[in-house]
């Protein structure tokens, strides 16, 4: 490791010095000794931890002993650990919507990795929003990373049922708005969803945000499925310090050596194995953006008809985030999915993915949860995109978590014009809707002001829900919880708020969806639809501060909505 003086790792790198080298890290050393460092430590290559512990995210708050397990493995790796914080995106104490904030803590992340003499990183994240953004931001700063995320929450359980965040949350609160339940019932349950530190107890988006970190070898084998409280989550952190002060050391690999259009494709192939979130396409979309690599809608549909759906997990099967871990996690999806992978690729430990699946398996897998990949729980993958005269651009469907029935489906729209009036009309009385109208929500993409909001899954309205309507076709620009389920069509692009066909969208047109021919069709003559669009006007522009480069920045969801600054401006 030799001495930081002169050299280019540690304390000395990135050092600002006007005309006096030397007196800079003469400056800069004795500032570090303020913190009672040895020059032992001082010399030693830095770790940065870069974590998102907020007393505003429930999902982070386990963080302070995480990263001290992580700042044991970076010591006992030959480096020196310095934790720092960037913002903190809980998911459910954020408005308008965390997707908002995701972008920003990108750049907050990027930049911080890159002002500070870091010579390799841990990212220390695991609510939604967090793990893209930390990715995004590792990315583009490119320094040696990381990825360590919190891991589930546990199960709680009421009279012997288990119940987890969130898509419980939303079963029993449909139950509640049909008049199934009572209000104390409710109100005991709300108790016993949320129980331990962790992500969310599903296959939501934060898990399957985790998968796909792993999947793109940007964190240890084995590392995406144990929970928050599970002693192996410590155990996971020392290992990831430990790597990274060995990645410090040896100057690499970067994050633009491990994400490439193989790996990318790779994490394509384990979001439809898993039925995993739709917001995680948005997310990954952003992250593979930022070294240039783009994400073809259509190339998504030749591969989900190509991966089985392999893990019965809630929100679209059975079981938790516990239960994936105890089955096997995702070590053994990859050896399911083996056949379908790219295996000469690398990952943040310096063995290709063929070498890390050439071990053989640790321990037996829960068939029940994990199938193998000849009888798989669905033949084709859980999400398509669909394109049409609605979505020029495209939309996406998590099929797996639809109604069969409604797959193919022709319906008379019922227009809401956005949130507000979504919330005035939907449970109205004498509301004109039947179980056979498509419920369709304008103004919540990523141009509107409400920053794409995960509004796509649109309540049952009261009088059909108490009718016993338990789904009906949805479309929108906006997204959907990873822990939500019904026919819901999602990310419209181009949106509502830029002009695209759903704002032209009136009360009463047709629209017909077709998941067999991938086709979303608003069935009005293109002269009408001529005479709207000559009416149409965006909304105004915010006048200042992050609303305002929002709303002149962001791109659409098939950009994975980035900021269009933030996207690297050659080619990979
Ligand atoms: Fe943090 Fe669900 S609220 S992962
Ligand atoms: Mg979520």
């Amino acid at each position: 490791m030799g001495s930081s003086k002169g050299g280019r790792h540690g304390l000395a790198r990135g050092l600002t010095n006007y005309g006096d080298p030397d007196f800079a890290l003469y400056l800069r050393k004795s500032f570090a000794k303020s913190m009672g460092l040895s020059d032992a430590m001082l010399d030693r290559p830095v770790v940065g931890i870069c974590t998102s512990p907020s007393d505003l995210n429930n999902c982070h708050r386990h963080f302070p002993e995480l990263i001290e397990a992580v700042k044991r493995g970076v010591l006992a790796g030959g480096a020196l650990p310095m934790a720092f914080p960037t913002i903190s995106l809980g998911e459910v104490f954020l408005s308008p919507t965390s997707m908002f904030l995701r972008n920003l803590m990108s750049m907050d992340v990027e930049e911080m990795l890159r002002a500070q003499p870091l010579d390799a990183a841990v990212l220390v994240g695991g609510c939604d929003k967090t793990v893209p953004a930390q990715l995004m931001g590792a990315v583009s700063a490119d320094i040696p990373a990381v990825q360590l995320v919190a891991g589930p929450m546990m199960t709680g359980r009421l009279a012997g049922e288990r119940l987890g965040a969130c898509t419980d949350c939303r079963r029993f609160w449909a139950r509640y708005r049909a008049g199934d339940i009572d209000r104390a019932a409710i109100d005991r349950i709300e108790g016993r969803l949320a129980v331990t530190a962790g992500t969310c107890a599903v296959m939501g988006t934060a898990s399957t945000m985790a998968c796909i970190a792993e999947a793109l070898g940007m964190a240890l084998p084995g590392s995406a499925a144990i929970p928050a409280v599970h002693a192996d989550r410590l155990r996971c952190a020392e290992a990831s310090g430990f790597l990274a002060a060995r990645m410090a050391v040896a100057g690499g690999p970067r994050p633009s050596t491990i994400i490439t259009p193989e790996t990318v494709e790779n994490a394509l192939r384990v979001l439809l194995a898993l039925s995993g979130s739709t917001n995680a396409l948005v997310h990954l979309t952003a992250i593979a953006g930022r070294r240039g690599i783009g994400i073809d809608l259509h190339r998504l549909n030749e591969l989900s008809d190509t991966t089985p759906v392999l893990v019965d997990l809630k929100p679209t099967g059975a079981g938790y985030m516990e239960d994936f871990h105890a089955a096997g996690g995702l070590e053994a999806v990859l050896r399911e999915l083996a056949p379908l992978l790219h295996l000469d690729v690398p990952t943040i430990t310096g063995e290709s993915l063929r070498e890390r699946l050439a071990r053989p398996p640790a321990e037996p897998v829960d068939r029940a949860v994990i199938r193998p990949l000849e009888s798989p729980l669905a033949p084709a993958g859980g999400l398509v995109a669909l394109f049409g005269s609605l979505a020029p651009r495209g939309a996406i469907l998590k099929r797996a978590a639809a109604t069969l029935a409604l797959l193919e489906h022709e319906g008379r729209a019922v227009v809401f014009e956005g949130l507000e009036d979504l919330a005035r009309r939907i449970d109205d009385p004498t509301l004109d809707v039947t179980p056979a109208d498509v419920l369709v929500l304008k103004n919540a993409g990523p141009a509107s002001p409400a920053a794409m909001p995960e509004a796509g899954y649109l309540p049952i309205p009261t009088k059909l829900a108490r009718a016993g309507v338990k789904d009906m076709v949805r479309i929108s620009d906006a997204r959907m919880s990873g822990t939500a389920f019904g026919t819901v069509v999602l990310h419209v692009a181009p949106d509502a708020a830029s002009g695209g066909p759903l704002a032209l969208v009136q009360n009463g047109d047709r629209i017909r969806l077709s998941v067999r021919e991938r086709r979303l069709d608003l069935l009005v003559p293109e002269a009408e639809l001529g005479r709207r669009r000559a009416v149409w006007r965006p909304p105004a522009l915010p006048e200042r501060g992050y609303a305002r480069l929002w709303a002149e920045q962001i791109l659409q969801a098939p950009e994975g909505c980035d900021f269009a600054f933030l996207r690297p401006s050659g080619p990979a």
